[in-house]
């Protein structure tokens, strides 16, 4: 019989608690902040920490509910330890280590990035013996060699400023759409026109092979999708913004597809897991299972819901933790804002 699993997801704007046993989902449940953010244009972490403290409880008293299961029947507390917010991890590894103490059960404090891969496990079945993972959100854009079921993790390469959701959310505003600009960006564009502007591919020249293989960079894109735009208006001429954001949009996929399929090739991997919130990206999506199945790689995507932040990624990744033999975190751990990508937990 495998572990009941609870997990508490708090890194950000989501309050996430789900209960996972072996990789079944038994009920998965979130609070979200955003709204409270929007009209700031980003999120405001002390606006999260307080969210997070409100939503709390209530939370996992609809988790338990709907599961129909009582606390006493948890095996074990899997929570985001890093990275994320710092008062925002705060409020979640609080609950989490004070439920860990009063149940006297083990605590996992696990990583909320390498979890957006391993959610999916919870979807598609166990990870293979070795996957490459591409977790894409508004935080993130890395490229992880995950070997053993997430045993150990390899980080082959980063964003090296903004993040692929971020560089979406820059450009919205820029197109003057409501934050996040993501969604909006990835609906216009699907009546534009993808190649209508060759915007750069940062860093896919073969210079960079030896030293930006696997790195991203969005920040120079966003700057000329701006240099574009304000040439077109200075030329009086109108906006085409369904072909901008088409033009973006592909030039975002093209280069995260060319350098995951790189990395799938030159590691001898043969499934590739998408995780993060910007996996909702259709652009994406069309991309990796064409150029996916053109490349013989087994393309996993779990459905949107578990792409954003929640608590069934932590619960199967500490999950995952504990059939692989992991030990249990001390209820002295800290949270870590900035986790290393290769600490699958601490
Ligand atoms: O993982 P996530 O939910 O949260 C954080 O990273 O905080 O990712 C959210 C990011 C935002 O930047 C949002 O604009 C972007 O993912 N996003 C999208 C789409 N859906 C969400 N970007 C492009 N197309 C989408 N369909
Ligand atoms: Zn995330």
């Amino acid at each position: 019989m495998n572990p009941l699993v609870l997990g508490i997801e708090s890194t950000c704007d989501e309050t996430g608690v789900a209960l996972v046993e072996g990789t079944d989902l038994l009920v998965d449940v979130t609070a979200s902040s955003m709204d409270e953010h929007a009209r700031f244009g980003g999120i405001v972490p002390e606006v999260a920490s307080r969210a997070h403290l409100e939503a709390f409880l209530p939370t996992l008293e609809q988790a338990l509910d709907r599961a129909g299961r009582t606390l006493s029947e948890v095996d074990a507390i899997a929570v985001a330890a890093g990275p994320g917010l710092v008062g925002s991890l705060t409020v979640g590894n609080a609950a989490a280590k004070a439920l860990a103490l009063a149940l006297d059960r083990p605590l996992y404090g696990v990583n909320h990035v390498i979890g957006h891969a391993v959610v999916d496990e919870l979807v598609h079945g166990e990870f293979p013996d070795r996957v490459m993972s591409l977790v894409v959100s508004g935080g993130h854009t890395s490229l992880l060699l995950i070997e053993g079921s997430a045993v150990t993790v390899r980080e082959l390469g980063h964003t090296l400023d903004d993040a692929a959701g971020e560089a979406f959310d820059k450009v919205g505003r820029l197109l003057g759409l409501p934050y996040p600009g993501g969604p909006h960006i990835d609906r216009l564009a699907r009546e534009g026109d993808p190649t209508a502007i060759p915007f750069p591919r940062a860093l896919t020249a073969p210079k960079f092979k030896a030293t930006h293989a696997y790195d991203f960079s969005f920040s120079g894109l966003k700057t000329a999708v701006a240099r574009w735009v304000e040439a077109e208006q200075d030329a009086g001429r109108e906006i085409p913004v369904a072909d901008v954001a088409a033009s973006f949009a592909d030039a975002v996929a093209d280069v995260l597809m060319m350098k995951t399929l790189d990395a799938c090739r030159e590691h001898g991997v043969e499934t590739l897991v998408i995780g993060g919130g910007f996996s909702a990206n259709s652009q994406l999506r069309d991309m990796a299972t064409t150029r996916g199945e053109a490349a013989g790689i087994d393309v996993r995507i779990p459905p949107i819901r578990y792409c954003t932040d929640n608590g069934a990624m932590i619960a199967a990744l500490g999950s995952a933790v504990m059939r692989n033999g992991g030990v249990a975190s001390d209820l002295g751990i800290g949270v870590d804002s900035s986790m290393p990508l290769t600490t699958v937990s601490v």
